[in-house]
């Protein structure tokens, strides 16, 4: 049985005249950049998020490149992030000319742990020490928020500014003082990509980014469009980091069914938790589930540890499963990263994830049998099939 890691044409059969129309709509305006279906996906995101600014960008690297550009980062200035994250997140912080300085990982949720950072920002290595710690990037790793409480309160106390990236996290929901809220919604502003395999993906590239403040959305407005508030008017250098009518056609029929494509993720999780356990491998830790809100974790990945995992991914492989690796290098090891002066052993427990984690497939439109299959195949690599 072949199982892929994600199936878009499954997704795209079930709504493909919807999407068609929508997009249909748009050629027929001839109206491609802005315009009112990216401003109409712009308000249901934010509703969405439960914040009340969003701006559409042409990436989930955009979104966070051009917000640390509107919060004036650059050089002189220190972004506190993780080391086990898509290279995006580190390289949008060395883009501004600031340096991305990096606190390890909690071992069970993978996300950046606030202990780490707390004993950074009260002793910054010091070849640092120069610098202006500015802001806080939380990653919202494989679709779980990380611990925005102690998070929030470690920013309030250095006057960090927090930039959250919720590229995979859309949707995914945290209890902040009683409260629910959805990623991206708690810090200054959250960071989302449309990345065709993300839960709410387009038909090629896109992101959005949410924020607390309408001024700092102005600014933002501005740098997405080169820095003119009036065209060939320019107060800053932006970029073109606008956000296409096409895409926004495409996402905004999709929303519709995000909760949906949530719920059957979550689904398949639980499938899978049945179908492995004590099966030797480690499942992943979500860590709200005792918090009775439904999309505490939102699975845009389904990542296991394994201590041989390399063999493990051969071995599905070879029954025609395929799985991936979020991230073999983490950061701070990163060849274009040496100027850092990290070192193997700086972030043990991002090293070891790095070494031990494979994301199964876990797709909306994946189905029991193929679940099986999987877990069979992953305990007869183990050895676990007995
Ligand atoms: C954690 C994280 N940050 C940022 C990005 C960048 O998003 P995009 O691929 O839309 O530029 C991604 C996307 O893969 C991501 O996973």
């Amino acid at each position: 049985m072949r199982v892929p890691l994600l199936d878009l044409k499954a997704q795209y059969d079930s709504m493909r005249s919807d999407i068609r129309a929508a997009m249909d709509e748009v050629c027929e305006s001839q109206g491609f950049i802005g315009g009112p279906r990216v401003e109409a996906l712009e308000k249901k995101i934010a509703r969405y998020c439960g914040a009340p600014e969003a701006v559409g960008v042409s990436s989930g690297t955009d979104a966070l490149l051009a917000t640390l550009m509107a919060l004036n980062v650059g050089p002189g200035d220190a972004v506190l992030t993780t080391p086990y994250t898509f290279f995006a997140t580190a390289g949008s912080i060395a883009r501004t000319g600031a340096t991305p300085v990096f606190a390890d990982i909690e071992p069970d949720t993978y996300n950046i742990d606030p202990k780490q950072c707390r004993a950074i920002l009260e002793n910054p290595p010091k070849r640092f020490r120069k610098l202006r710690f500015k802001v806080l990037m939380p990653v919202h790793l494989f679709g779980q928020c990380a611990d925005m409480t102690s998070l929030m309160r470690l920013a309030r106390q250095y006057r960090l500014t927090v930039v959250e990236d919720a590229a995979q996290a859309i949707g995914a929901e945290y209890k902040m003082n009683g409260r629910k809220r959805r990623a991206g919604s708690m810090g200054a502003a959250g960071c989302f990509s449309f990345f065709p395999s993300k839960n709410l993906g387009g038909f090629g590239d896109g992101g959005m980014v949410v924020l607390q403040d309408a001024g700092l959305a102005e600014n933002l407005r501005r740098i997405r469009n080169h820095g003119a508030q009036q065209r060939y008017w320019h107060q800053v250098v932006g970029g073109n980091f606008r956000l296409d009518a096409l895409q926004a056609a495409v996402l905004e029929v999709k929303l519709k069914h995000l909760e949906t494509w949530h719920a059957a993720r979550r689904r398949n999780a639980a499938c899978y938790g049945r179908l492995l356990r004590d099966s030797g491998v480690g499942l992943p830790y979500a860590a709200y589930s005792g918090t009775r809100m439904k999309n505490h974790h939102i699975y845009n990945q389904f990542v296991i540890r394994v201590p041989d995992r390399d063999r493990v991914a051969q071995a599905l492989k070879d029954a025609g499963i395929d799985t991936a690796v979020y991230y073999p290098v983490p950061m701070h090891l990163q060849a274009c990263f040496k100027y850092l002066e990290y070192r193997p052993g700086d972030f043990p427990e991002s090293e070891k994830a790095a070494l031990e984690t494979l994301a199964l497939p876990i797709y909306p439109e994946l189905t029991e049998p193929m679940q099986a299959h999987v877990a069979a195949a992953i305990r007869a690599a183990l050895g676990s099939d007995a």
